[in-house]
């Protein structure tokens, strides 16, 4: 098939390039020319395991092109993707300008039928704006042409993108048309092979189910990120009030890590905007409210921790961090908790020194511009003359560390783990003083 993907994020360069894998023509658009340079260059800068490699192949082989010129792209396309960012408006609901942006293109450009797929996030109705933006295009046009608004919402994960692009669990289809339906599920086929995993919806159903996807996984952080902070008061240990309840298979083990909260491009944006089309359609939606407030206070909870044992005033005290980016196998730092740490720390006086295996150039020029961070090229340098450790990112390197050479490093053995990712080492039979969520 001939696809058009417009937006080369994380989820546009990833779907265009799995398209690709399975033999479509694909071609990416993007209104940032040095990022489409550097693709066509077989560069890529976000960070994605496999990603890069796969892309190198799909341009060789003739199936994966990049261009900023969109009208040139869909001349002979039949599936557009719109895949590109829906950040938190001033209000908090969705900013669609993006969006909408590329419908009126579509509409300005488009020449054949086409299916117009909704890849971003966005709030319920949006399928119904795409399409009147389309329609009022066509009509300045004066032309005539058919075409289908989809609602495609995608559940990958960042770290693990294109392996869940390759093998996902389900494929949310929200369409009206049985011609749209048809096209989607010749496309997503390679994908689905050993059982079917297309789920066909009405366009506001799936959209819908993005969000409630989303705000149930928050949801289930923030509750138990709850119960640790009761643990914490009532001198349980939240570690093994997780596997007590983890083993119940109607709760489950995954996403009830206690920790430091969420962060990403994701679940912060998309709860805020949930609640704010709630309030919108006259309804105060409690829970994801109360799920917000939780992750908002997580944040803060390791700065406190710090401040509780060093006091309000941390001049002259130097903190060692690990990890930066908002979770492990990404560079990307949107919202990660790592940002209201260092910052809750500098601004009392502290002095930081960092490591990351992936996030240090997006903290450095973008996230942590404004502050003053000293940067290392390995986690064990950045505990040279540290006053403690502080660990944030629960990447693989960081999960059996030598903890003699950590002793030896650091000025006092003191570790505040914001992961919950030493429970297993007898840290205070080392000599450490070990500070973590829960407990
Ligand atoms: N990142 C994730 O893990 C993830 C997962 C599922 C869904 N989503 C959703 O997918 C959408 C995209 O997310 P992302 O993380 O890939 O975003 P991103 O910010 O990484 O990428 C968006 C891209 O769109 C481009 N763009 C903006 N306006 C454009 C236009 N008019 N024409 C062409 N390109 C344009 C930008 O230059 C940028 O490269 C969002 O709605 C997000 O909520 C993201």
């Amino acid at each position: 098939m001939r696809i058009v993907v417009v937006g080369t994020g994380y989820v546009g360069l990833v779907s265009g390039t799995c398209f690709a894998e399975m033999g479509n023509r694909v071609t990416c658009v993007d209104v940032d020319e040095d990022k489409i340079e550097a693709l066509k260059q077989k560069r890529v800068s976000i960070f994605e395991p496999s990603l890069e490699s796969m892309v190198a192949k799909n341009v060789e082989r003739k199936n994966l092109f990049f261009t900023t010129n969109l009208s040139e792209a869909i001349k002979d396309a039949e599936i557009v993707f719109i895949a590109v960012g829906t950040p938190m408006g001033e209000d908090g609901s969705a900013d669609l300008q993006y969006v909408l942006s590329v419908a009126s293109e579509i509409g300005q450009t488009m020449q054949r039928r086409l299916v117009v797929v909704d890849k971003s996030t966005v709030p319920v109705g949006t399928g119904d704006k795409v399409k009147a933006t389309i329609q009022v295009e066509l009509n300045k046009r004066g032309v005539d042409l058919q075409f289908d608004v989809v609602s495609n919402p995608e559940f990958l994960k960042e770290g693990a993108a294109v392996a869940d692009f390759m093998k996902p669990d389900r494929v949310v289809i929200g369409a009206e048309s049985d011609y749209a339906i048809k096209k989607m599920k010749e496309l997503y086929a390679p994908f689905t092979m050993s059982h079917e995993r297309f789920i066909a919806m009405d366009i506001r159903s799936a959209e819908m189910t993005k969000y409630a996807a989303n705000a149930m996984l928050a949801t289930k952080i923030s509750f138990m990120n709850e119960i640790a902070n009761i643990c914490e008061r009532v001198g349980a240990d939240v570690n093994n009030v997780r596997v007590g309840i983890g083993s119940d298979n109607r709760i489950g083990y995954s996403f009830i890590y206690p920790g430091c909260g969420y962060g990403g491009s994701c679940f912060p944006k998309d709860v805020k905007a949930l609640k704010r089309v709630a309030e919108q359609n006259g309804y105060h939606a409690q829970l994801i409210t109360a799920v917000e407030e939780v992750n908002d206070r997580q944040k803060l909870l390791v700065a406190q921790k710090i401040v509780r044992k060093y006091g309000e005033d941390l001049k002259g005290k130097t903190f060692a961090i690990w990890g930066l980016s908002f979770k492990p196998q990404t560079d990307d730092m949107r919202e990660a908790p790592a940002i209201y740490v260092i910052k809750e720390l500098v601004k009392r006086g502290a002095k930081i020194q960092a490591y990351d295996p992936k996030a240090t150039h997006e903290a450095k020029n973008c996230y942590l511009k404004e502050v003053e961070v000293d940067y290392k090229e390995s986690k064990y340098e950045a505990l040279k003359n540290a006053d403690a450790m502080v660990l944030l990112t629960e990447w693989k390197e960081f999960r059996s560390p030598d903890f003699t050479e950590i002793a030896k490093l650091l000025k006092e053995k003191v570790i505040f783990d914001g992961r919950n990712q030493y429970t297993a080492y007898d840290l205070e039979e080392k000599g450490f003083e070990y500070y973590r969520i829960g407990k």
